[in-house]
């Protein structure tokens, strides 16, 4: 028996009883005469006493040549600590040893295994295997399966049953690129690693699996980011006789479920804005409705004067950021330079000070009079004490610079607070995006997403107007889930696939399955995915989803751990019947 208790369980109440428990070392300190052992696991840290007059002498001496992570096994007995410590759970209590047993040593790790360790991020993603052992990284761990297992209870309970789909297929349209992997039974063949497990829950549903769901694994060949890794983890859901209304609820669910559970939050609204409502009033289809800042749209209250910029426009827009009134020319001045940042791409910046009296003072006094002022005010819904901040320039690209300035006016003021929730359904997205590089239009969801029916008429004549039947779900500005009622009838798919540019050839070679599948029954179906590791990074009040992974990529896509990507040896190039072009 390695251990009768953990090293985060023993209390006041073990008092005189005989323990043995295992772990890492995590401190030593050797006063000569008594030598105290921190031992820990994942359970906590329990302190061991090895004193010269009660322990054993061997005991003792091999105490003294403990070092920082070596595997131990003691046995002794629990007794009061003379000093307690009151901020562990075992603070009152200590290990007098009578036996120790090295299980094995250990290198001096790296880094230091403390909550605030000294190494930097790369040092401790090659060395994963103890950063997993520090604190931060195991709770996320802990609260990842957490939020794991409250997903399965729900879905479960509400009769999805969990179905495993494969990793080894061909290409699911999500929008990135493939991994692949190749084939050495068939010659100059490939598969794709899913992007999601898209066309296979829409062929459960054809399987009659009326409500599926799986937590699985995804694969996308994409820029990473924050919150974006080329493997992650999807719960992926699926219903069949349903309408976007049953998915929404049912998901919203999950939603108040999760909260509830993991933070004993209750979401009092759930509110709903289409994708139009969403870009006019944030500029983003996926905004943080914690704050307000909500855009005023100034075209008709500031394109009536001589000031060229604004008149020249196509959209002249602006947000009240409270309080900000009080900034310097100078504070002003590094905003300015902040929007005309490569990232952010505005060209200027006008600004009002909304003063105290009811005055204001503008960067276009110029042009524009009090009255003109105040219209903007009662726009923006500024008011005594904010700044407007307007921006102007063609329609999409200005609301996005708003929208960054937004979330860096929230960033700056501490309006994104952690613990708040505020989940958004943004609904009725367009079915399709113009590329301008392809100079096409591409599925803004996925090509199996399901046209709006009142909007099927524009389809030929005015595609990009065309809305789908597809919904994300946003929690605190960020884009947790995704998905859509899908087509279920043959011939309109192939129409789709036509105005995605596929010859009715490729589709077949592509998606011939699907659309075979779909002449045998296909029953009106749609769902959605959620991105699991974005969830648990939200719920766990951050962005960086990295952090809850266990084993993440780096930014490059590199497990510098394994040291993966690798090359592979000739033998193997050839059984695979792959020769290098470098
Ligand atoms: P979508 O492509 O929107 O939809 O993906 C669903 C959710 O997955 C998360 N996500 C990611 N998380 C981490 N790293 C990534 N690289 C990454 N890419 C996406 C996001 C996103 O909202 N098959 C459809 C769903 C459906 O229609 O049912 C799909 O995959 O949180």
């Amino acid at each position: 028996m390695y251990r009768s208790h953990t090293c985060g369980e023993l209390r006041s109440a073990h008092i005189n009883q005989e323990v043995t428990l295992s772990g890492w070392v995590q401190k030593v300190r050797d006063k000569g005469f008594m030598v105290w052992v921190d031992v820990r696991d994942r359970y906590g840290i329990t302190q061991l006493i090895f004193d010269e007059e009660r322990t054993p002498k061997a005991v003792f001496e091999k105490a003294q040549g403990l070092g920082r992570e070596f595997v131990i096994q003691v046995t002794g007995k629990v007794i009061e600590r003379v000093s307690k410590n009151p901020n562990i759970p075992t603070g009152d209590i200590e290990i007098l040893v009578t036996d120790l047993t090295v299980l094995n040593t250990a290198k001096t790790p790296p880094f230091t295994i403390e909550d605030e360790t000294d190494g930097g991020e790369d040092l401790r993603m090659k060395y994963r295997y103890l950063d997993i052992r520090r604190n931060p990284v195991k709770n996320s761990l802990l609260f990842r399966h957490k939020v794991a297992m409250q997903v399965r209870n729900y879905l479960s309970n509400e009769g999805f049953i969990e179905v495993e789909t494969p990793y080894l297929i061909k290409s699911t349209p999500e929008g990135a690129r493939d991994f692949v992997v190749p084939s050495r039974m068939n010659e100059g063949q490939f598969y794709a690693l899913p992007q999601s497990p898209q066309t296979f829950k829409q062929l459960l549903m054809v399987g009659g699996m009326d409500k599926y769901f799986q937590l699985v694994k995804c694969f996308r060949d994409e820029d990473l980011r924050a919150d974006r890794q080329p493997e992650f983890t999807q719960i992926d859901c699926e219903m069949a006789f349903v309408e976007q209304e049953d998915i929404l609820n049912i998901f919203e669910g999950l939603t108040r479920h999760l909260l509830k559970e993991i933070h004993g939050f209750e979401i009092a609204s759930f509110p709903r804005m289409t994708y139009a409502e969403a870009m006019k009033k944030y500029g983003n289809d996926k905004p943080d409705i914690r704050f307000g800042m909500e855009f005023g749209e100034l075209n008709e209250v500031a394109q009536h004067k001589d000031f060229k910029v604004f008149n020249d426009a196509e959209l002249v827009v602006g947000i009240a950021v409270p309080g900000a009134n009080s900034y310097t020319r100078k504070e002003i001045d590094k905003l300015i330079d902040w929007v005309k940042r490569p990232q952010v791409g505005a060209l200027g910046m006008v600004y009002v000070k909304c003063n105290e009296d009811g005055s204001f003072k503008s960067s276009v006094d110029k042009f524009y009079d009090q009255e003109d002022l105040a219209k903007w005010a009662e726009a923006t819904g500024a008011k005594p004490g904010d700044l407007i901040c307007i921006l102007s320039g063609a329609t999409n690209k200005v609301r996005a610079q708003l929208s960054a300035l937004r979330m860096e006016m929230a960033e700056r003021l501490g309006l994104r607070k952690p613990n708040e929730f505020a989940p958004l359904w943004v609904v009725d997205f367009p079915l399709l995006e113009w590329d301008e590089e392809t100079a096409r239009y591409h599925a803004m969801h996925h090509p199996f997403t399901s046209p709006k029916p009142e909007d099927f008429s524009l389809i030929e004549t005015n595609p990009g107007e065309v809305r789908a039947n597809a919904y994300d779900l946003v929690l605190n500005g960020n884009e947790i889930g995704g998905g859509s009622i899908r087509i279920h009838d043959k011939e309109l798919q192939s129409r789709m696939f036509s105005l995605l540019g596929f010859t009715p050839e490729q589709a077949q070679e592509q998606f011939g399955f699907l659309m075979n599948a779909f002449q045998y029954g296909a029953p009106p179906h749609g769902g959605l995915a959620f991105g699991f590791d974005r969830l648990v990074a939200i719920l766990g009040g951050q962005e960086t989803i990295r952090d809850f992974i266990a084993f993440p990529k780096n930014n490059s896509g590199r497990d510098v751990m394994i040291d993966a990507p690798a090359t592979i040896d000739d033998e193997q190039l050839k059984e695979l019947h792959i020769k290098l072009n470098v």
